[in-house]
C-alpha cells in the first residue's frame, strides 16, 4: 500500500502498551488528533497482544493505519511465540517492521531473515517497512554508507520492483535509538540522500515515491528540524509515542 500524504507519523510501541492501556491510548489519541487532518499518515505499531484492541479503535478512522513490529520468515508452521505474515493480514496490519536494529541486534536476525520476511511480506500483500542503521563503531570508522546500503539492497533483494516502489524505509542509527542522542537534521539528510540513490537505482523514478523515515530519539524538541531536512518523509519514534497527549503534539509537526 503506497503512502502518499506525507509526513509519516509512526509510533513503535515495543515490547509497552497492553491491549487496556492502549486501548486507553488511542482514545485520548483520537480525541487530540482531528480526523480531517489527511495531509499526513499515521501508523500505529503495537505488541501484536495489543493489535485487536487499536484495530478496534482504527476502523472509524481510515488516516489511522495499522502495523506489526516483526513477523516469521515462514509462511505458518511449528514456531512458537511468532507471528505469521497471514495471522497480522487477518488481525488488520498492512504495515510489518522489518530489520529493526532490536530485532538485529538483540535478537541476532541476519540480512538473509530480512529478505525472505520482505518477500514474504509481500506476497502477503502487506508493506515492509525495512529498518537500517549504523552502530556507533562503523559511523565512527566512516561506514556508515556502506553499512546502510548493504542492509537496504540485502533486504529488497527478493522483492519485486512494484513492491520496493511501495515500500517504506526507516533509517534509524542505532546509536540513536533510546539513547537521547539524535542525529542532525543534515546527518540524517546525508543518510537520506543516500537511501533514496540507491532506490533510485533499483526503481528508477518511482523512488522518490518511497516514504524515507528518520527514527532515534526523536521527540518534541527535534521533530520540526528532522521533518524540515532533505528527503525526511516521516519519523518512527519509540519512546516519546507511549504518551497519547506527547505523541498528539509531536504528529502535530512538520
Ligand atoms: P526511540 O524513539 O525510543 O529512540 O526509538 C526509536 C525506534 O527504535 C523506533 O523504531
Amino acid at each position: 500500500m503506497a503512502i502518499h500524504q506525507r509526513p509519516v507519523f509512526a509510533a513503535n510501541w515495543k515490547m509497552h502498551l497492553g491491549p487496556t492501556q492502549a486501548t486507553a491510548f488511542m482514545d485520548a489519541f483520537s480525541v487530540a488528533v482531528a480526523a480531517s487532518a489527511s495531509d499526513r499518515t499515521f501508523i500505529f505499531f503495537p505488541p501484536a497482544i495489543s493489535l485487536a484492541a487499536v484495530r478496534a479503535r482504527t476502523q472509524s478512522r481510515p488516516d489511522f493505519r495499522l502495523g506489526v513490529q516483526n513477523v516469521h520468515g515462514e509462511e505458518k508452521g511449528a514456531f512458537t511465540g511468532e507471528t505469521s505474515v497471514g495471522m497480522a493480514a487477518d488481525a488488520g496490519a498492512s504495515f510489518v517492521l522489518v530489520g529493526h536494529s532490536e530485532r538485529r541486534h538483540v535478537f541476532g536476525e541476519t540480512d538473509a531473515q530480512v529478505a525472505q520476511k520482505c518477500a514474504r511480506i509481500e506476497a502477503a500483500g502487506l508493506t515492509p517497512v525495512l529498518c537500517v542503521g549504523e552502530k556507533i563503531e562503523q559511523r565512527e570508522k566512516d561506514e556508515t554508507e556502506s553499512v546502510v546500503l548493504h542492509q537496504l539492497r540485502a533486504g529488497v533483494s527478493a522483492m519485486s520492483d512494484q513492491a520496493v516502489r511501495e515500500m517504506l524505509v526507516a533509517y534509524e542509527p542505532v546509536w540513536a535509538i533510546g539513547t537521547g542522542r539524535t542525529a542532525t537534521p543534515d546527518d540524517a539528510s546525508v543518510v537520506h540522500r543516500v537511501i533514496r540513490a540507491a532506490l533510485g537505482e533499483l526503481v528508477g523514478d518511482g523512488a522518490h515515491e518511497i516514504p524515507i523515515l528518520y527514527g532515534g530519539s526523536v521527540n518534541a524538541g527535534n521533530v520540526a528540524s528532522l521533518l524540515a531536512a532533505d528527503q525526511v518523509d516521516g519519523v518512527l519514534v519509540g519512546g516519546a509515542s507511549l504518551d497519547p497527549a506527547g505523541w498528539a503534539s509531536i504528529c502535530a509537526s512538520r
